[in-house]
């Protein structure tokens, strides 16, 4: 045999070897990347698309299968919780198996319970609308305005500068007023119970520090709301205080006490009124500082912690998705997005898809 022959021989012996285990997990569960396989068996095969079929089937721990919302397991080659999607270590099948396994049932009934714990909500004749008239809120309970959580969102509302591209610059004092709102609204039933939630579906980890830096980074953690753009926005401002794109747009404000004081100072416009839906969700069209906006829904009479706590939960449960869930016998659905340019996890918006 000549060594051309000898050679070709040893190549097809090595390809036929490699034939064989290319596309299997068997006895590989856990290895490094390895290019001369055609497929992979660690957690990064999931990220990187390139798992061998039989990854989930064999490599142990690798499948979401009965471990869905489960916390972080550092036993386990992948994760199967929310963070996992920020993490990149998701199980291959977190997405067939998990998204939609924290059920309707579980989430209908965590937000059941934040709306019987909301004690701070306005009654109903703590407050009146007129759908018909040019004001849409024609008496408010001042009294009932004055509880601290409401005080506290109160005092943000005039932290942000609304123009979109516009640089924030909040002061030591405007900081101050985050951290003890933030502080407020934690120490309510309404927060507890969504930490508790949280913490048990392994969304986040059982710790209350962790979920005042997680309510810190989704809500108040400034942000460039363009990829390319100045640090211009937060969660907060965009959602509870609201934005101004360019001449033509107003984007977010989906809290009913923005709404009432910006009607209440003449910066706003009610126009029409769109849609009431129980429980307490409306879409009035308005305009703010002369711009329109079509359709902007809230929930109406709700607390600061209520509203944060269900967009929060949203957010971490069903992220840049629907959390459809029942409240007082209802159907509700909520979307909400997160900043894709900036790492961890800041809402965009979070807003009743109606
Ligand atoms: C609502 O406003 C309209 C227009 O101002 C008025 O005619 C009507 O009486 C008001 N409705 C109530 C219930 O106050
Ligand atoms: C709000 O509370 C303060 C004291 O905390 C009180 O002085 C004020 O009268 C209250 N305002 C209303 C409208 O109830
Ligand atoms: C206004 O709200 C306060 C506190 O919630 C309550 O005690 C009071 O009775 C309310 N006033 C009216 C007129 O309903
Ligand atoms: C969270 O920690 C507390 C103690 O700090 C404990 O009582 C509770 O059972 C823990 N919950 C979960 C879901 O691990
Ligand atoms: C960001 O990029 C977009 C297009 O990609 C451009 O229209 C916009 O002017 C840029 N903004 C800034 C602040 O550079």
């Amino acid at each position: 045999m000549d060594v051309h022959a000898r050679l070709s021989l040893v190549f097809m012996l090595c390809g036929l070897f490699k034939e064989g285990l290319s596309d299997s997990c068997i006895g590989r569960c856990g290895e490094g990347a390895n290019k001369a396989y055609n497929c992979q068996c660690n957690s990064a095969c999931v990220r990187y698309n390139d798992c061998c079929s039989d990854y989930d089937a064999l490599c142990p721990g690798a499948t979401c299968s009965r471990r869905c919302g489960q916390s972080h397991d550092t036993t386990k080659p992948c994760q199967c919780n929310a963070p996992c999607v920020t993490y990149g270590d998701c199980c291959s099948d977190y997405q067939s198996l998990c998204q939609g396994q924290t059920t309707v049932d579980a989430l209908s009934a965590v937000m059941q319970d934040l709306w019987n714990s909301d004690t701070n909500r306005l009654s109903d004749s703590d407050y009146t609308i007129n759908t018909t008239g040019s004001r849409l809120f024609t008496y408010v309970n001042q009294t009932a305005l004055n509880k601290t959580t409401f005080q506290g969102l109160i005092c943000l509302l005039d932290n942000y500068n609304i123009r979109v591209g516009q640089t924030e610059q909040l002061t030591t004092s405007e900081l101050a007023e985050v951290d003890d709102f933030l502080n407020t609204i934690l120490a309510t039933a309404v927060m507890t119970k969504t930490f508790n939630f949280l913490a048990e579906s392994g969304y986040i980890t059982n710790s209350t520090s962790v979920f005042r830096d997680t309510m810190m980074e989704l809500w108040f953690n400034l942000y460039p709301r363009s990829s390319n753009g100045t640090t211009d926005s937060s969660g907060f401002e965009h959602v509870m205080v609201g934005e101004l794109k360019g001449t033509k747009t107003v984007s977010g404000l989906h809290n009913w006490i923005q709404f009432y004081l910006e009607e209440k100072n003449g910066n706003l416009q009610y126009a029409s009124f769109l849609i009431r839906k129980e429980p307490n969700i409306i879409a009035p069209a308005f305009f703010w500082h002369g711009i329109k906006k079509t359709k902007s829904p809230f929930f109406l009479g709700t607390s600061p912690e209520f509203d944060m706590a269900v967009y929060s939960i949203c957010c971490l449960v069903y992220r840049d998705s629907l959390c459809k869930f029942t409240l007082q016998n209802q159907a509700v659905s909520i979307q909400t997005w997160d900043i894709v340019h900036k790492s961890g996890y800041q809402v965009a918006s979070a807003y009743h898809k109606m």
